[in-house]
């Protein structure tokens, strides 16, 4: 009994003085001294909550309201709102590398230009993937996209006539998944001819029939999106995942396992057909990486990279064409100026043709800034010696997050921000331009924004030019509340749908 009462005396210690050092090392941080809610001081758990709701940027945002342009929003997590800070944090060879956060993106020991921390391997890996993909190789596969974009504008013609509606957001995504899938495995993942949402299986037999099948692969796709918030919360919990009774841990490893084993066996194919017709194989954005010997990377490499890639670049442009298409049909000026401008175009219509039309390129600009498909902070890792924002001084090793949700809605560089005003951008100041991050900036800037700019602007004239009577519906009950926004890693309309109507 006595040492009972021994034990329960040295816990009681134990934990006073781990409770005393906490509190100590707690209120002498120097983040302590920053703006923000009291809470955000000793724990994470408030931001958790809304990370994991999908709402982190509206929580930020209304941190900085309150608050003003610098808020800690946890103990050691900083965001701000500042074009200096912007300016600073995201330029060339920046100090500010990706925080580790991003690590936890992908299964344990994987590695990509995305998810590297490391600032080596990132310029050797940017330096290979950078040049196939750049503006001036990309109009080497420009029929392929406007193939595709125009294939899109006929499924959706075609649904418009058997249902009164087309669901613009399914099947941006389908194109966007396709572009994407044919230019990193040469071999397209035909979502749009099977114009359904398919499963992985049934996505794998695609490529090899030729007639496609109904497939749920969206829905994978769609999953490791919102997905993301559990494996960057509880990464240790995500590894032993296939050992847990959690059903949303098991569906994490499940689902990141499908994509990586369904890349795998795009990657091997490819590789195969390349060696055994080494002559003439069909151009992707990797084909000069498989050849080891000139420097290339190995097909594991290329699986990570090629992976990486469909993640990236497939429901970023779709959600930015859906919310472009659902904000010109909702303002009959701003459409019908659209219109005129796209209907002027003499067929056939190359992206040349488009880069020059001022107004569709302000309302892709407009669209970039108030529906930014990645609204959330791009944390970055304040490096050795500290930093100072705002006349607040940051340590070492915090985490600095500057979020385009709320730099984008700063209403002295954007008067009346939340209204979708394209003729802002007809002369913008260097400051909207500064401050304008849809893409992120310096070194770690979007590899893939000259063929997200492509499928932008393709998409947007081909479908206002086939349909210039279009507006939104509500059929089938949608409403404004589908398409309220919802971010986990990317950003995605709630409802999912996006209903559009035309005659
Ligand atoms: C409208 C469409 C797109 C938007 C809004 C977008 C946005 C972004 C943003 C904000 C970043 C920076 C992330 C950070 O710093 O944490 C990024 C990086 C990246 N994006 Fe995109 N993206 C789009 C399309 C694409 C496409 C089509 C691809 C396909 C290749 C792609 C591939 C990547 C990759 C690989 C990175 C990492 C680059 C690096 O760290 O060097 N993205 N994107």
């Amino acid at each position: 009994m006595e040492s009972v009462s021994h034990l329960l005396a040295i816990l009681c210690c134990f934990l006073g003085v781990w409770g005393l050092h906490f509190i100590y090392e707690r209120l002498s941080s120097p983040l302590a001294r920053l703006p923000g809610p009291a809470i955000s001081n000793w724990t994470d758990l408030v931001y958790i909550r809304y990370w994991l709701a999908g709402r982190v940027p509206y929580y930020v945002h209304d941190l900085h309201e309150k608050y003003g342009p610098i808020v800690r929003t946890g103990p050691n997590r900083v965001d701000i709102c500042d074009v200096d800070a912007v300016k600073e944090i995201h330029k060339t060879n920046s100090r500010f590398l990706k925080s580790p956060w991003y690590r936890t993106l992908l299964p344990n020991g994987m590695e990509n230009v995305f998810s590297t921390t490391d600032p080596h391997f990132h310029s050797n890996r940017r330096r290979l993937l950078a040049s196939p993909i750049s503006d001036t190789s990309l109009h080497q596969h420009e029929d392929l996209i406007t193939g595709r974009v125009k294939m899109t504008i006929s499924r959706m013609a075609e649904e418009i006539q058997d249902r009164g509606a087309t669901d613009v957001f399914k099947w941006w995504l389908f194109m966007a998944t396709d572009i994407i899938g044919e230019l990193s495995f040469g071999e397209s993942f035909r979502m749009l001819e099977a114009g359904k949402v398919i499963n992985k299986q049934e996505r794998l037999q695609n490529l090899s029939n030729t007639t496609p099948q109904k497939s749920q692969y969206t829905l994978d796709l769609e999953r490791i999106a919102s997905l993301q918030p559990i494996r960057t919360t509880f990464p240790k919990l995500v590894y032993f995942g296939k050992y847990l009774p959690l059903p949303v841990f098991k569906r994490t490893v499940e689902t990141g396992k499908r994509m990586a084993s369904y890349t795998s066996q795009s990657i091997d194919r490819y590789n195969k057909m390349i060696t055994e017709n080494p002559s003439n194989p069909k151009k992707t954005l990797f084909t000069k990486l498989f050849d080891t010997e000139k420097g290339g990377l190995t097909p594991e490499e290329i699986k990570n990279e090629a992976q990486g890639y469909i993640v990236a670049g497939s429901d970023t442009t779709a959600v930015t064409l859906t919310y472009l298409t659902y904000a010109v049909c909702g303002n009959k000026q701003i459409r019908d100026k659209l219109v005129a401008e796209v209907a002027a175009l003499s067929e056939p219509i190359h992206d040349n043709d488009l880069r020059s039309l001022p107004y569709l390129n302000m309302v892709i600009s407009e669209t970039l800034r108030l529906h930014t498909a990645v609204p959330f902070g791009l944390p970055r890792a304040v490096p050795s010696g500290g930093a100072s924002f705002k006349g607040y001084f940051l340590p070492s090793g915090a985490t600095v997050s500057t979020q385009s949700y709320s730099l984008h809605r700063d209403p002295t560089v954007f008067p009346d921000p939340d209204t979708f005003k394209p003729e802002r951008w007809e002369n913008p100041t260097k400051e909207m331009k500064d401050i304008s991050i849809p893409f992120g900036g310096g070194s770690r800037i979007c590899i893939g924004v000259h063929l997200a700019r492509m499928e932008l602007r393709l998409g947007s004239a081909l479908f206002f030019r086939k349909f210039p009577n279009a507006q939104r519906s509500n059929k089938e009950d949608m409403t404004e509340k589908d398409m309220e926004m919802q971010s986990f890693l990317l950003m995605a309309p709630k409802g999912h749908r996006c209903l559009i109507e035309a005659n």
